[in-house]
Protein backbone atom coordinates (compact mmCIF):
# COMPACT_ATOMS: atom_id res chain seq x y z
CA UNK A 1 0.00 0.00 0.00
CA UNK A 2 1.33 3.43 -0.96
CA UNK A 3 -0.24 5.99 0.75
CA UNK A 4 -1.28 9.75 -0.81
CA UNK A 5 -0.70 10.94 2.66
CA UNK A 6 0.61 9.31 6.15
CA UNK A 7 0.01 11.66 8.65
CA UNK A 8 0.25 9.18 11.32
CA UNK A 9 3.78 8.11 10.04
CA UNK A 10 4.38 11.58 10.27
CA UNK A 11 3.39 11.88 13.77
CA UNK A 12 5.00 8.94 15.05
CA UNK A 13 8.48 10.75 13.79
CA UNK A 14 7.72 13.31 16.06
CA UNK A 15 5.60 12.17 19.18
CA UNK A 16 7.13 12.93 22.15
CA UNK A 17 7.80 16.59 20.46
CA UNK A 18 3.72 16.88 19.89
CA UNK A 19 2.87 15.32 22.86
CA UNK A 20 4.74 17.77 25.37
CA UNK A 21 3.50 20.60 22.98
CA UNK A 22 0.07 19.87 23.42
CA UNK A 23 0.48 19.07 27.16
CA UNK A 24 2.10 21.91 27.92
CA UNK A 25 -0.90 24.06 26.49
CA UNK A 26 -3.67 21.79 28.02
CA UNK A 27 -1.26 22.51 31.72
CA UNK A 28 -1.38 26.97 31.30
CA UNK A 29 -4.92 26.35 30.04
CA UNK A 30 -3.83 29.08 27.13
CA UNK A 31 -6.18 27.71 24.63
CA UNK A 32 -6.97 31.35 22.65
CA UNK A 33 -3.53 33.43 22.55
CA UNK A 34 -0.76 32.51 25.03
CA UNK A 35 2.43 32.04 24.76
CA UNK A 36 2.35 29.19 21.89
CA UNK A 37 0.43 31.30 19.36
CA UNK A 38 2.47 34.51 19.88
CA UNK A 39 6.07 31.88 19.72
CA UNK A 40 4.77 30.23 16.03
CA UNK A 41 3.83 33.72 14.74
CA UNK A 42 7.33 34.50 15.32
CA UNK A 43 8.71 31.64 14.38
CA UNK A 44 7.05 31.74 11.11
CA UNK A 45 8.05 35.17 10.36
CA UNK A 46 11.44 34.39 11.04
CA UNK A 47 11.32 31.09 8.98
CA UNK A 48 9.34 33.70 6.06
CA UNK A 49 12.29 36.53 7.08
CA UNK A 50 8.85 38.65 6.83
CA UNK A 51 8.51 41.33 9.07
CA UNK A 52 4.58 40.38 10.50
CA UNK A 53 2.69 36.68 10.74
CA UNK A 54 -0.59 37.15 12.25
CA UNK A 55 -2.10 33.47 13.25
CA UNK A 56 -5.88 32.93 11.98
CA UNK A 57 -8.30 30.24 12.39
CA UNK A 58 -7.92 28.78 8.75
CA UNK A 59 -6.15 29.66 5.13
CA UNK A 60 -9.45 30.30 3.78
CA UNK A 61 -10.31 33.23 6.77
CA UNK A 62 -6.82 34.20 5.76
CA UNK A 63 -7.24 35.58 2.24
CA UNK A 64 -10.55 37.31 3.45
CA UNK A 65 -9.51 38.98 6.24
CA UNK A 66 -5.89 40.00 3.86
CA UNK A 67 -8.82 41.15 0.98
CA UNK A 68 -10.87 43.55 3.86
CA UNK A 69 -7.32 44.95 5.27
CA UNK A 70 -6.36 45.61 1.64
CA UNK A 71 -9.29 48.12 1.97
CA UNK A 72 -9.69 47.32 -2.05
CA UNK A 73 -12.82 48.91 -3.82
CA UNK A 74 -15.84 47.69 -3.39
CA UNK A 75 -17.25 45.71 -6.29
CA UNK A 76 -13.32 45.63 -7.78
CA UNK A 77 -12.29 42.83 -9.66
CA UNK A 78 -9.61 40.52 -8.53
CA UNK A 79 -7.53 37.96 -11.26
CA UNK A 80 -7.35 34.53 -9.80
CA UNK A 81 -5.82 31.63 -11.74
CA UNK A 82 -9.34 29.37 -12.89
CA UNK A 83 -7.38 25.80 -11.52
CA UNK A 84 -7.41 26.44 -7.78
CA UNK A 85 -9.18 25.22 -4.50
CA UNK A 86 -12.45 27.31 -4.15
CA UNK A 87 -11.23 28.52 -0.91
CA UNK A 88 -9.02 31.67 -3.23
CA UNK A 89 -12.43 32.37 -5.49
CA UNK A 90 -14.95 32.26 -2.51
CA UNK A 91 -12.72 34.83 -0.55
CA UNK A 92 -13.05 37.09 -2.80
CA UNK A 93 -16.71 37.28 -3.07
CA UNK A 94 -17.66 37.17 0.20
CA UNK A 95 -15.10 40.24 0.42
CA UNK A 96 -17.97 42.46 -2.09
CA UNK A 97 -15.00 42.02 -4.92
CA UNK A 98 -15.59 39.82 -8.07
CA UNK A 99 -14.15 37.19 -9.41
CA UNK A 100 -12.03 37.24 -12.73
CA UNK A 101 -10.45 33.99 -13.53
CA UNK A 102 -7.11 33.98 -15.88
CA UNK A 103 -5.46 31.15 -17.38
CA UNK A 104 -2.08 29.76 -16.35
CA UNK A 105 1.19 28.13 -18.00
CA UNK A 106 0.57 24.50 -18.77
CA UNK A 107 3.92 23.33 -17.77
CA UNK A 108 3.74 25.03 -13.86
CA UNK A 109 -0.05 25.50 -13.89
CA UNK A 110 0.62 29.28 -12.01
CA UNK A 111 -0.69 32.57 -13.47
CA UNK A 112 1.77 34.27 -16.30
CA UNK A 113 2.19 38.20 -17.32
CA UNK A 114 0.32 37.30 -20.30
CA UNK A 115 -2.49 35.62 -18.52
CA UNK A 116 -2.76 38.40 -16.52
CA UNK A 117 -2.64 40.56 -18.80
CA UNK A 118 -5.67 39.08 -20.52
CA UNK A 119 -7.88 39.59 -18.21
CA UNK A 120 -7.16 43.14 -17.33
CA UNK A 121 -9.84 45.61 -17.29
CA UNK A 122 -10.31 49.50 -15.86
CA UNK A 123 -11.88 47.50 -12.41
CA UNK A 124 -9.08 45.34 -11.67
CA UNK A 125 -7.96 45.95 -8.35
CA UNK A 126 -5.57 43.25 -7.25
CA UNK A 127 -3.94 39.78 -8.65
CA UNK A 128 -4.03 36.56 -6.35
CA UNK A 129 -1.22 34.49 -7.18
CA UNK A 130 -1.61 31.25 -5.73
CA UNK A 131 1.39 29.61 -5.65
CA UNK A 132 -0.27 26.00 -6.34
CA UNK A 133 0.91 22.94 -6.79
CA UNK A 134 3.98 24.34 -4.55
CA UNK A 135 5.07 25.51 -7.67
CA UNK A 136 5.39 30.06 -6.86
CA UNK A 137 4.25 32.38 -9.47
CA UNK A 138 6.64 34.62 -10.95
CA UNK A 139 6.23 37.07 -9.10
CA UNK A 140 8.66 39.42 -10.55
CA UNK A 141 6.77 39.61 -13.53
CA UNK A 142 3.06 39.87 -12.04
CA UNK A 143 4.89 42.64 -10.15
CA UNK A 144 5.68 44.19 -13.22
CA UNK A 145 2.04 44.00 -14.47
CA UNK A 146 0.77 45.41 -10.77
CA UNK A 147 3.03 47.98 -11.36
CA UNK A 148 2.17 49.37 -14.13
CA UNK A 149 -1.86 49.24 -13.26
CA UNK A 150 -1.38 50.07 -9.58
CA UNK A 151 -2.62 46.87 -8.52
CA UNK A 152 -2.63 44.64 -5.54
CA UNK A 153 -0.81 41.48 -4.81
CA UNK A 154 -1.86 38.60 -2.61
CA UNK A 155 -0.10 35.55 -2.53
CA UNK A 156 -2.31 32.57 -1.59
CA UNK A 157 0.64 30.14 -0.42
CA UNK A 158 -1.59 27.62 0.90
CA UNK A 159 0.54 24.28 -1.05
CA UNK A 160 4.12 26.57 -1.30
CA UNK A 161 5.71 27.06 2.58
CA UNK A 162 9.02 27.62 1.57
CA UNK A 163 8.98 27.68 -2.01
CA UNK A 164 10.98 30.67 -4.02
CA UNK A 165 10.76 32.73 -7.00
CA UNK A 166 14.00 33.78 -8.38
CA UNK A 167 15.82 33.18 -4.98
CA UNK A 168 13.20 34.43 -2.65
CA UNK A 169 10.64 32.95 -0.75
CA UNK A 170 7.04 33.31 -1.35
CA UNK A 171 4.87 35.06 1.45
CA UNK A 172 7.20 38.09 0.93
CA UNK A 173 6.73 38.72 -2.66
CA UNK A 174 3.59 40.28 -2.75
CA UNK A 175 1.67 43.30 -0.68
CA UNK A 176 -0.14 40.69 1.47
CA UNK A 177 0.47 37.10 1.96
CA UNK A 178 -1.91 33.94 3.53
CA UNK A 179 -1.06 30.54 4.22
CA UNK A 180 -3.01 27.51 5.58
CA UNK A 181 -2.04 24.63 7.22
CA UNK A 182 -4.75 22.70 7.18
CA UNK A 183 -3.53 19.33 8.27
CA UNK A 184 -2.61 17.82 4.99
CA UNK A 185 -0.57 21.14 3.72
CA UNK A 186 3.22 20.42 3.86
CA UNK A 187 3.18 21.97 7.05
CA UNK A 188 -0.06 21.29 9.02
CA UNK A 189 -1.68 21.63 11.70
CA UNK A 190 -4.11 18.71 13.78
CA UNK A 191 -7.30 20.77 13.01
CA UNK A 192 -8.07 23.84 10.77
CA UNK A 193 -5.18 26.69 11.16
CA UNK A 194 -3.66 29.66 8.79
CA UNK A 195 -2.11 32.64 8.86
CA UNK A 196 -1.25 36.13 7.18
CA UNK A 197 2.17 37.71 6.48
CA UNK A 198 3.19 40.75 5.07
CA UNK A 199 5.94 43.66 5.71
CA UNK A 200 3.66 46.77 6.45
CA UNK A 201 2.98 47.29 9.56
CA UNK A 202 -0.77 49.20 8.74
CA UNK A 203 -1.96 46.15 6.88
CA UNK A 204 -0.67 43.95 9.68
CA UNK A 205 -2.49 45.87 12.46
CA UNK A 206 -5.81 46.21 10.29
CA UNK A 207 -5.52 42.09 9.64
CA UNK A 208 -5.08 41.80 13.40
CA UNK A 209 -7.77 43.96 14.47
CA UNK A 210 -9.95 41.74 11.97
CA UNK A 211 -8.98 38.63 12.87
CA UNK A 212 -10.05 39.62 16.48
CA UNK A 213 -13.58 41.60 17.00
CA UNK A 214 -11.87 44.67 15.80
CA UNK A 215 -10.67 45.56 19.11
CA UNK A 216 -7.23 47.14 19.98
CA UNK A 217 -7.59 45.76 23.70
CA UNK A 218 -10.60 44.07 25.26
CA UNK A 219 -13.83 45.12 25.14
CA UNK A 220 -12.77 48.32 23.35
CA UNK A 221 -13.39 47.98 19.35
CA UNK A 222 -12.60 50.39 16.92
CA UNK A 223 -14.84 48.37 14.26
CA UNK A 224 -16.76 45.62 13.73
CA UNK A 225 -13.99 42.40 12.71
CA UNK A 226 -14.99 38.73 13.75
CA UNK A 227 -13.28 35.73 15.52
CA UNK A 228 -10.45 34.05 13.42
CA UNK A 229 -7.96 33.31 15.91
CA UNK A 230 -5.84 30.50 15.78
CA UNK A 231 -6.05 28.63 18.67
CA UNK A 232 -3.10 27.98 21.29
CA UNK A 233 -3.27 24.55 20.62
CA UNK A 234 -2.91 24.44 17.18
CA UNK A 235 0.21 27.22 17.42
CA UNK A 236 2.34 24.34 19.61
CA UNK A 237 1.60 21.69 17.12
CA UNK A 238 2.62 23.99 14.79
CA UNK A 239 5.51 25.06 16.75
CA UNK A 240 6.71 21.43 17.29
CA UNK A 241 6.20 20.70 13.32
CA UNK A 242 7.92 23.65 12.12
CA UNK A 243 11.89 22.49 12.12
CA UNK A 244 11.42 19.76 10.19
CA UNK A 245 9.60 21.61 7.54
CA UNK A 246 13.04 22.18 6.14
CA UNK A 247 13.83 18.69 6.08
CA UNK A 248 10.43 17.52 5.27
CA UNK A 249 10.20 19.85 1.93
CA UNK A 250 13.39 18.57 0.78
CA UNK A 251 12.50 14.91 0.94
CA UNK A 252 9.51 16.32 -0.94
CA UNK A 253 12.01 17.35 -3.67
CA UNK A 254 13.65 14.16 -3.58
CA UNK A 255 10.63 12.40 -4.39
CA UNK A 256 9.92 14.43 -7.38
CA UNK A 257 13.19 14.68 -8.84
CA UNK A 258 12.77 10.48 -9.02
CA UNK A 259 9.37 10.96 -10.42
CA UNK A 260 10.64 13.20 -13.12
CA UNK A 261 13.52 10.75 -13.97
CA UNK A 262 11.76 7.67 -13.54
CA UNK A 263 8.71 8.57 -15.72
CA UNK A 264 10.85 10.42 -18.15
CA UNK A 265 9.99 8.90 -21.04
CA UNK A 266 6.80 7.42 -20.41
CA UNK A 267 4.38 8.36 -23.63
CA UNK A 268 0.84 8.95 -22.71
CA UNK A 269 1.82 11.68 -19.75
CA UNK A 270 3.05 15.00 -19.39
CA UNK A 271 5.05 15.56 -16.38
CA UNK A 272 4.96 19.06 -13.98
CA UNK A 273 7.68 21.09 -15.23
CA UNK A 274 9.56 23.35 -12.98
CA UNK A 275 10.57 27.06 -13.91
CA UNK A 276 14.41 27.34 -13.91
CA UNK A 277 13.95 29.98 -11.23
CA UNK A 278 11.57 28.51 -9.29
CA UNK A 279 12.30 25.95 -5.88
CA UNK A 280 9.05 24.07 -5.79
CA UNK A 281 7.88 22.55 -2.66
CA UNK A 282 5.61 20.05 -4.26
CA UNK A 283 2.75 20.09 -2.25
CA UNK A 284 1.01 17.82 -4.92
CA UNK A 285 2.77 15.70 -8.03
CA UNK A 286 0.75 16.67 -10.63
CA UNK A 287 0.89 14.57 -14.04
CA UNK A 288 -1.59 15.24 -17.28
CA UNK A 289 -3.17 12.16 -18.94
CA UNK A 290 -6.03 11.49 -21.31
CA UNK A 291 -6.52 7.72 -19.57
CA UNK A 292 -7.16 9.17 -16.23
CA UNK A 293 -9.50 8.00 -14.56
CA UNK A 294 -8.64 4.52 -15.96
CA UNK A 295 -4.75 5.05 -14.54
CA UNK A 296 -5.99 6.23 -11.26
CA UNK A 297 -8.15 2.81 -10.77
CA UNK A 298 -4.84 0.88 -12.24
CA UNK A 299 -3.08 2.27 -9.46
CA UNK A 300 -5.59 1.80 -6.96
CA UNK A 301 -5.88 -1.68 -7.19
CA UNK A 302 -1.91 -2.04 -6.88
CA UNK A 303 -2.26 -0.27 -3.59
CA UNK A 304 -1.37 3.40 -4.48
CA UNK A 305 -3.51 5.94 -3.96
CA UNK A 306 -3.70 9.20 -5.61
CA UNK A 307 -6.16 12.03 -6.13
CA UNK A 308 -7.30 15.10 -8.25
CA UNK A 309 -6.70 18.27 -8.04
CA UNK A 310 -8.94 19.56 -9.09
CA UNK A 311 -11.94 17.39 -11.04
CA UNK A 312 -13.81 20.22 -12.14
CA UNK A 313 -12.16 24.11 -13.30
CA UNK A 314 -13.65 26.94 -11.04
CA UNK A 315 -15.05 28.48 -14.09
CA UNK A 316 -17.07 25.12 -15.12
CA UNK A 317 -18.06 25.15 -11.18
CA UNK A 318 -22.44 25.67 -10.75
CA UNK A 319 -21.12 28.36 -8.39
CA UNK A 320 -19.12 30.10 -11.14
CA UNK A 321 -22.19 29.88 -14.16
CA UNK A 322 -22.91 33.49 -13.52
CA UNK A 323 -19.50 34.45 -14.53
CA UNK A 324 -19.78 32.95 -17.83
CA UNK A 325 -16.26 31.74 -18.49
CA UNK A 326 -16.81 27.78 -18.30
CA UNK A 327 -16.84 27.97 -22.47
CA UNK A 328 -13.60 30.10 -22.69
CA UNK A 329 -10.83 28.67 -24.44
CA UNK A 330 -8.90 28.41 -21.23
CA UNK A 331 -6.00 25.72 -20.83
CA UNK A 332 -7.85 25.11 -17.51
CA UNK A 333 -11.01 24.55 -19.12
CA UNK A 334 -9.30 21.19 -20.95
CA UNK A 335 -6.53 20.50 -18.21
CA UNK A 336 -9.06 19.23 -15.52
CA UNK A 337 -9.82 15.70 -17.36
CA UNK A 338 -6.84 14.80 -17.65
CA UNK A 339 -4.86 16.17 -13.62
CA UNK A 340 -3.89 13.11 -11.42
CA UNK A 341 -1.77 13.45 -8.21
CA UNK A 342 0.26 10.79 -7.22
CA UNK A 343 1.75 9.94 -4.22
CA UNK A 344 4.34 12.66 -2.45
CA UNK A 345 5.59 13.12 0.83
CA UNK A 346 8.63 12.58 3.58
CA UNK A 347 6.67 9.10 3.89
CA UNK A 348 7.95 7.80 0.85
CA UNK A 349 10.72 5.57 0.04
CA UNK A 350 13.28 5.72 -3.09
CA UNK A 351 11.53 2.12 -3.79
CA UNK A 352 7.96 3.51 -3.13
CA UNK A 353 8.42 6.24 -5.99
CA UNK A 354 10.31 3.23 -8.02
CA UNK A 355 6.78 1.08 -7.29
CA UNK A 356 4.61 4.07 -8.35
CA UNK A 357 6.66 4.92 -11.42
CA UNK A 358 6.64 0.85 -12.13
CA UNK A 359 3.14 1.04 -12.37
CA UNK A 360 2.72 3.77 -14.50
CA UNK A 361 5.00 1.84 -16.75
CA UNK A 362 2.93 -0.86 -16.58
CA UNK A 363 -0.25 0.58 -17.65
CA UNK A 364 1.05 2.32 -20.67
CA UNK A 365 2.68 -1.20 -21.70
C1 LIG B 1 -4.71 27.08 -2.77
C2 LIG B 1 -5.51 27.07 -1.51
N1 LIG B 1 -5.98 28.23 -1.01
C3 LIG B 1 -6.67 28.29 0.13
C4 LIG B 1 -6.94 27.15 0.86
C5 LIG B 1 -7.79 27.26 2.09
O1 LIG B 1 -7.17 26.83 3.25
P1 LIG B 1 -8.03 26.25 4.48
O2 LIG B 1 -8.48 24.88 4.10
O3 LIG B 1 -7.05 26.25 5.60
O4 LIG B 1 -9.16 27.17 4.72
C6 LIG B 1 -6.45 25.93 0.41
C7 LIG B 1 -6.68 24.71 1.20
O5 LIG B 1 -7.12 23.71 0.81
C8 LIG B 1 -5.73 25.87 -0.81
O6 LIG B 1 -5.26 24.73 -1.30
Amino acid sequence: MIKFLDLHAQYLSIKSDIDDAIAKVIANSSFIGGPSVKEFEQAFAEYLGAEFCIGVANGTDAIEIALEALKLPAGSEVIIPGNTFIASSEAVTRSGLRVVFADVDPGNYTLTAETVRAKLTPHTSAIMAVHLYGHPCDMVALKEVADEHGLKILEDCAQAHGATCHGKIVGTLGDIATFSFYPGKNLGAYGDAGAIATGDVNLAKRARMIANHGRVAKYDHEFEGRNSRLDGLQAAILCAKLPNLPGWTERRIAVADRYLVELSDVEGIILPRRANWAKQVYHLFVIRTERRDELSKWLSDKGIETGVHYPIALPKLKAYDHLGQAKEALFVNQADETLLSLPIGEHMSDADVVTVAAAIKSFFG
